[in-house]
Parts: structure tokens; C-alpha cells; sequence
């Protein structure tokens, strides 16, 4: 199927549904709190099913005019696999280059955490581009942070 990504309305009651989908990535009540906060009011994109449910999330910051973070990406776990979050990333990308945009980021858990859906997921940045910058304690001595980037 080919997937369309566009820019949204905030959804946060479809954050909610899809990080309540993947919980063995977003198992953190407090965390998916500040996420769904989040939703509220970030910049957001979504790709929609069929009957018009939302399928894929990505919330956007822009801390300076050369660069656009990925603050929060997740599919529902019914569509893993099926090329919804290569389409979110290629349309922010996409929206990125076109405002002169430099640097995609995204922070996502390290390698030296032996989690192994999080190893997936950082095999997903690679593919789309991204490179491992830096592995950072901003997240606390349990959860490794790892800046990734790529440069547009
Ligand atoms: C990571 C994620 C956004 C990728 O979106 P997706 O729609 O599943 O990915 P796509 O179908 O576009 O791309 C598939 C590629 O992603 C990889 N991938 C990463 N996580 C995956 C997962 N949970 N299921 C299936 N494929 C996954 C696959 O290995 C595949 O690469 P391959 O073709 O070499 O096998 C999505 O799987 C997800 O929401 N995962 C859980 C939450 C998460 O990790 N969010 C990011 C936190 S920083």
C-alpha cells in the first residue's frame, strides 16, 4: 500500500492509542504522559488508514531554522513493517529540504542498552539516512541516549 503523510491537526488521543499499541517501546506511564502532553500542541504528521484512522505519528521541533527534530515517531504496531514511518520520514524530509532545512535529528535509546526492539529501531534510522552522532546520559545512567542525524 502506498501511504500518504501530511501535515495534521494535533491528535492527541491517537498518540495515546498508538504508544498504548508498542509498549515494549513506550512502557513509561510519565514518559507517554509528557508525549501525549506533547501531541497537544507540537508540530504534527500523520498517515491515516483506510477508514481514516491514524496508523503513523511523528511529532516535529524546531529548535533553529537549519534544523527539524523527529521529538516522536511511532506506528501502530498492527503496521510495523508496512512502510509507514519510511513515509513520515520522507515527507518531513521532503517539507525539510523544500524550507532550506539542514539537519534532521532524532534521539532515540543506545546501543550500549541491549534492548532489542530498540536495536530495530535504530536499524530503521540507518536505512532512512540517519548516523549515529553521539551516546549521551540525558535520559539517566539506565537509558543510554543516542543523538542520530542526517544531513539534508
Ligand atoms: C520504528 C518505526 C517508527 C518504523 O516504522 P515502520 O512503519 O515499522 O517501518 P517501515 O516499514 O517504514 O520500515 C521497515 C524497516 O524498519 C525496521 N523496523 C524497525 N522497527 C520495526 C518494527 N517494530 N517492525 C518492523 N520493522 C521495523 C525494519 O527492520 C525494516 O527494515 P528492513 O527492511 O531492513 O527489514 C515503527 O516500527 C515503530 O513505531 N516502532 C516502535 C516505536 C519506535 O521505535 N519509535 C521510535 C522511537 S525513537
Amino acid at each position: 500500500m502506498e501511504w500518504m503523510c501530511r501535515p495534521d491537526s494535533p491528535v492527541p488521543e491517537a498518540a495515546e492509542q498508538l504508544l498504548a499499541s508498542v509498549p515494549e517501546w513506550f512502557g513509561l506511564p510519565e514518559a507517554n504522559g509528557d508525549y501525549i502532553e506533547a501531541a497537544r500542541s507540537k508540530e504534527t504528521w500523520t498517515v491515516k488508514g483506510e477508514d481514516g484512522g491514524v496508523v503513523g505519528l511523528t511529532l516535529v521541533d524546531r529548535h533553529f531554522p537549519h534544523v527539524a527534530e523527529l521529538h516522536l515517531m511511532v506506528v501502530d504496531r498492527q503496521h510495523h513493517g508496512q512502510g509507514v514511518g519510511t513515509a513520515m520520514v520522507q515527507a518531513i524530509e521532503q517539507d525539510a529540504r523544500q524550507r532550506g532545512v539542514k539537519l534532521l535529528e532524532v534521539k532515540t535509546l543506545g546501543a550500549s542498552h541491549p534492548d532489542s526492539g530498540y536495536a530495530r529501531t535504530r536499524h530503521f534510522y540507518e536505512q532512512m539516512g540517519f548516523l549515529p552522532l553521539e551516546e549521551t546520559d540525558l535520559w539517566g545512567d539506565q537509558n543510554p541516549c543516542l543523538f542520530m542525524i542526517k544531513a539534508l
